[in-house]
């Protein structure tokens, strides 16, 4: 059997920029998706080691223009609309998205620039990202502070911790998937933007009760260090961490809903002030995990009436596929095993 391998930019640790861009493939036929993909593997073959470019695709790559239809990851379809989501058409899907890291945003122009240039790609929407504050922690669990002041991080995977990305993150070979995507991913993009005057009318507990953690030291409420395990069976009313809150909501620590655990890996946006002169700001959400319904799908379904939901507008992103890796040592390129399938 072929190594498993995976592309970058999913458990590598995130640098301070990114930029996510989705495309419509105007490729014509199968040769042509496979010179696109083979080009793309070149630009991020070329990246510097910092840097790094991933390469996922949508439910749409899989119509009838390819070929592929019988070659769809199971989970892969279009990203559904969510009760207090307001998709805007123009912010979503797509055939394929290439999202860029790097070290400052002019690497990540830079890099999505030369992804841009490749023939047979016509571009959707681009969103670029930042990480405030962005640190390493133990494991590989990266911290970054979001725009409404609380940091992000704390209840995230080890993403270092290989049997747990198996387990959590990579689709594994011998799954009941397409024999291709065994060390692919499903990619979750979420577009959010944050209403800032509402958020910050409310003083620091209101906000504090809405996460479920402190602000300055991001403990779990009724805790003093970020890595304190808050008890949610010693608090079953929600007296100290609220039913409605968004840690408790997101991973209830049941047991049973570790197999829900995702990995994060979000960057903060902010585009130019609206026409009405509002600030359009918010969250880049992106997730990885091997099962779409057992992650995502069941962590959004737990979070719907949440606290945080009157203070967001989640209005774009996609599902998408990230494919596996390129072996090395030559012969294998970008999407192979998808396109020889
Ligand atoms: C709407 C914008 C969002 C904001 C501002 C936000 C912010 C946060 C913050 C501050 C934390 C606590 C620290 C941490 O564990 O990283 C957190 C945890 C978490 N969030 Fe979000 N988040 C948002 C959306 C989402 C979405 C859409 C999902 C998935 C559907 C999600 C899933 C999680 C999970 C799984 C945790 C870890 C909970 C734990 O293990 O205790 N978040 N988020």
């Amino acid at each position: 059997m072929p190594a498993v391998v995976h592309q970058p930019g999913v458990v590598t640790a995130p640098p301070a920029a990114s930029e996510v861009t989705a495309y419509r493939v105007t490729a014509e036929h199968r040769a042509g998706l496979a010179e696109l993909l083979r080009r793309l593997g070149a630009v991020a073959a070329a990246a510097e080691a910092a840097d790094s470019v991933t390469v996922s695709v949508g439910a749409s790559l899989f119509d009838e223009r390819f070929g592929l239809a019988g070659q769809r990851p199971r989970g892969l379809t279009a990203m559904p609309a969510f009760p207090s989501d307001v998709l805007d058409p123009a912010w979503c899907h797509g055939d394929l998205t290439v999202q860029v890291c790097a070290a400052t945003p002019e690497r990540t122009a830079d890099l999505s620039g030369r992804v841009a240039q490749t023939p047979g790609l016509e571009p959707l929407w681009r969103m670029p990202g930042f990480r405030e504050g962005n640190e390493l922690g133990r494991g590989g669990r990266a911290f970054a502070t979001n725009l409404f002041g609380f940091r992000e991080g704390a209840g995230n995977l080890e993403a270092e911790d290989t049997a747990l990305m198996d387990r959590q993150v990579w689709v594994q070979p011998g799954a009941e998937e397409p024999a291709w995507t065994a060390g692919g991913s499903y990619q979750v993009i979420r577009l959010i933007r944050f209403a800032m005057p509402l958020w910050d009318a409310d003083a620091v507990p209101k906000q504090e009760a809405v996460f479920g953690r402190h602000k300055d030291s991001s403990a779990p409420l009724g805790h003093s260090r970020e890595t304190d395990t808050p008890d949610y069976a010693g608090d079953p009313t929600g007296q100290i961490i609220s039913l409605d809150s968004h840690i408790r909501r997101a991973n209830p620590r049941t047991g049973e809903s570790d197999a829900n655990r995702i990995l994060r890996r979000s960057y903060s946006y902010r585009l130019e002030r609206d026409a009405g002169g509002r600030e359009n700001a918010g969250l880049l959400f992106m997730c990885f995990q091997r099962d779409i319904e057992r992650g995502f799908d069941t962590v959004q379904r737990r979070l719907q009436g949440e606290a945080l939901e009157k203070y967001v507008l989640p209005f774009g992103g996609g599902y998408y596929f990230t494919l596996p890796g390129v072996a090395a040592g030559g012969g294998d390129h970008l999407g192979r095993g998808l396109l020889e399938a």
